[in-house]
């Protein structure tokens, strides 16, 4: 019975980890090539996208981004979230984490892209209003309350043609973490390090390094999710086992019983399991 217990608590366990994994899935980078950009932020590029999108729409989940451009398309009917190159960018960076082509010279798009992605699937008009270099005051104010970290850089790179460079954003965003001390996400006051100025930096930083710390961990939504299927899974499993463990020693005690000694052991128990089930369901039907 131990052994039996010792390989559900172990099967549990492995449900703990690897339904996180699964529900990972697409947010995850393939690879290492992005440690620049996770290292910073706490969580991958395609995470960020997905929490900057769930603010206009909470079902929005991250796809597998497409490598014929544009890599995702802005189609919500409530499009400021992805109406916007900040988005658009951060879409591209997904794509460089999943592909995790992003240690060579990564995936860049072609001029025009910018502009099929605000199309999507609309015919002849795009997304409105554009937002070029900025987010809307509410999307701002929301990107804040939810302390999503958005550098600095992807508000100030802009290609007017609509093309994209991996490179250049990268570069651009390393020199800036180096030159600013880290202090990279200074839209939010959430996101700012502390800073030259006075008292009210000082309080906003002390929730500012709460809030690094929170989003530095590993486990992000998803996993915690993953991780509380698993204990359920678990516990659910242990008490299924408890109660077969009960019932198999009831077993045992009925077929003790004389009239069960006559038959041969085999015969004895298969008909008084069924005899067992018949009362059952009888109880039941009662
Ligand atoms: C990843 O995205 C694809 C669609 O792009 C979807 O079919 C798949 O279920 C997603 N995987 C996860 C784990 O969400
Ligand atoms: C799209 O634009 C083209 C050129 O401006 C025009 O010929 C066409 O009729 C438009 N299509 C629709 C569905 O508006
Ligand atoms: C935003 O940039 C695109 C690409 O350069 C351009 O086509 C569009 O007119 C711009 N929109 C605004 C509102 O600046
Ligand atoms: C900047 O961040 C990196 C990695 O998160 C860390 O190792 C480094 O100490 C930080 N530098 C400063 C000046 O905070
Ligand atoms: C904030 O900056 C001030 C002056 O630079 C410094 O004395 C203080 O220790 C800093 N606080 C934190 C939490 O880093
Ligand atoms: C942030 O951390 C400080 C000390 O580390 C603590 O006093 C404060 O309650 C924390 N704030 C939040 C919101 O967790």
């Amino acid at each position: 019975m131990f052994v039996l217990l010792n390989f559900l608590a172990v099967l549990a366990f492995i449900l703990m980890l690897t339904v996180p994994a699964l529900t990972e899935g697409n947010v995850t980078c393939s690879g290492t090539a992005m440690d620049w950009y996770t290292s910073q932020v706490g969580e991958t590029a395609c995470k960020t996208y997905e929490r900057l999108r769930q603010i206009c729409n909470s079902d929005f989940e991250v796809g597998v981004m497409s490598n014929t451009f544009p890599p995702d398309t802005c189609d919500e009917q409530i499009s400021d979230c992805c109406c916007n190159s900040i988005a658009y960018a951060l879409a591209m960076l997904c794509l460089n984490c999943q592909q995790n082509i992003g240690g060579g010279s990564g995936y860049d798009a072609p001029a025009g892209d910018y502009q099929l992605y605000l199309q999507g699937s609309r015919i002849n008009s795009t997304c409105s209003p554009v937002q070029n270099q900025t987010l809307s005051t509410s999307i701002q104010t929301a990107v804040c309350n939810e302390e999503i970290k958005l550098f600095d850089s992807l508000y100030s790179l802009f290609w007017t043609d609509g093309s994209w460079y991996y490179m250049y954003t990268e570069q651009s965003i390393s020199k800036a973490i180096a030159s600013n001390n880290n202090n990279t996400f200074t839209h939010c006051a959430s996101t700012t390090l502390n800073g030259t100025s006075t008292s009210s930096s000082g309080s906003s930083s002390s929730a500012s390094s709460n809030l690094t710390s929170s989003h530095s961990s590993n486990l992000s939504g998803g996993a915690i999710g993953g991780i509380v299927v698993g204990a359920i899974v678990g516990v659910v499993a242990t008490a299924l086992l408890m109660w077969f463990c009960w019932w198999k020693r009831k077993e045992g005690r009925k077929a003790t019983k004389p009239e069960n000694k006559i038959e041969p052991f085999a015969q004895g128990e298969g008909r008084d399991r069924r005899g067992n089930y018949s009362t059952e369901v009888q109880a039941k039907s009662r």
